[in-house]
């Protein structure tokens, strides 16, 4: 009986065709529900015991060498037929394409555009090599003024006149000299500066600064712009402007946002005490206007600045500012289903 069977076990391996029919009468030879396997199997309890063993092995071999031949013959036609069709089959699960998924910068970046974009400012763009004059003395701090000092500039080379821009306010500065008023812009890039690098703090991050020059200009414009801004950014409408100093404003203030101190999370952020500061602000100085060939007489405007990578730290709760440059995809992917 062994032996037949393992004749079988020969035969099935053996065995081709590319015709369905044939595959099926095969099938319902060894598999079929009166087919030779169920025939060997009822033989089971005929076999004497010390041949037990062996035989149920080899009608287990026999079953699946039989089943594996008609799986892997129809899966030859199947897939014979597919390429042969002109879409192949049409019910075959869709193959996976890999999301990508915008970096956090980008995505904050675009929100706060999308909020100024709404009451019309427009972007504006400029190079990040920037020379000496947009960067600072346009900005009213001249050579050695003091207020240089604010920001640890990275200079290219040994030309003092080149260097990787601090601010934005740079791109506000080109656009001055390039529009007439009424303008309305935000500046969006990325910014350098020679500092530590820590959790809290890096060599570059990104801004978004803001300039509106028309008459009539006020400060109450400033202040409901920015509020508008944070009720839309964070839906908290109560800020508060701290006064302050910046060489190219005139009166400068602070802006902070109130967070509130409901949860833990606002304690930490906050630091306790349920403000937090999101950028600085101001009326530009008449000097900048007039450095920029704007009629201060006419004209005044208002200038503010947001650090991007602070407010994407603070919605997204992400600890170390260094984790926006590493580029570790296990970070990066997290951010797949924010637009
Ligand atoms: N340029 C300032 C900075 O980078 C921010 C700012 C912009 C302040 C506009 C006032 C007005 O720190």
């Amino acid at each position: 009986m062994i032996e037949t069977i393992k004749k079988h076990i020969a035969e099935v391996q053996a065995f081709s065709s590319t015709n369905k029919e044939e595959i099926e009468n095969f099938r319902i030879k060894y598999l079929g529900k009166k087919g030779l396997l169920n025939d060997f199997f009822a033989e089971f309890k005929n076999v004497p015991n010390e041949q037990k063993k062996e035989f149920g092995q080899v009608i287990n071999t026999l079953k699946n060498a039989a089943q594996e031949k008609v799986d892997s013959l129809k899966d030859a036609i199947e897939s014979n037929s597919e390429s042969k069709g002109v879409y192949g089959d049409l019910s075959r699960p869709g193959e996976v394409v890999p999301l990508g998924s915008r970096h956090p910068i980008s995505i904050v970046k675009n929100k706060i555009i999308d909020i100024f974009l709404r009451i019309g400012f427009n972007v504006s763009e400029g190079p990040e090599i920037e020379d000496d004059w947009h960067n600072f003395t346009a900005l009213n701090l001249p050579e050695y003024h003091p207020a240089r000092d604010m920001q640890d500039t990275f200079f290219i080379q040994t030309n003092p006149d080149v260097l990787l821009r601090t601010h934005t306010s740079s791109v506000q500065v080109r656009y001055m000299e390039d529009n007439k008023p009424p303008i309305r812009t935000i500046s969006p890039g990325r910014v350098y500066r020679n500092e530590a690098i820590s959790a809290r703090s890096h060599c570059f991050f990104h801004q978004v600064e803001g300039l509106y020059v028309d008459k009539g200009v006020s400060f109450a414009d400033l202040k409901q712009t920015l509020q508008y801004f944070t009720t839309e950014m964070f839906g908290k409408s109560k800020i508060r402007l701290r006064p302050s100093y910046f060489p190219f404003t005139e009166p400068s203030a602070e802006v902070d946002v109130y967070w509130g101190l409901e949860t833990e999370a606002d304690y930490r952020i906050t630091k306790g005490t349920g403000w937090l500061e999101i950028g600085g602000c101001g009326m530009v100085d008449p000097n900048v206007l007039k450095n920029c060939g704007i009629d201060a007489e006419e004209y005044s405007g208002f200038a503010f600045g947001v650090g991007i990578d602070r407010i994407a730290m603070l919605l997204h709760q992400i600890p170390d500012i260094r984790m926006f440059s590493e580029n570790d995809v296990r970070f990066l992917e997290q951010f797949k289903s924010v637009l």
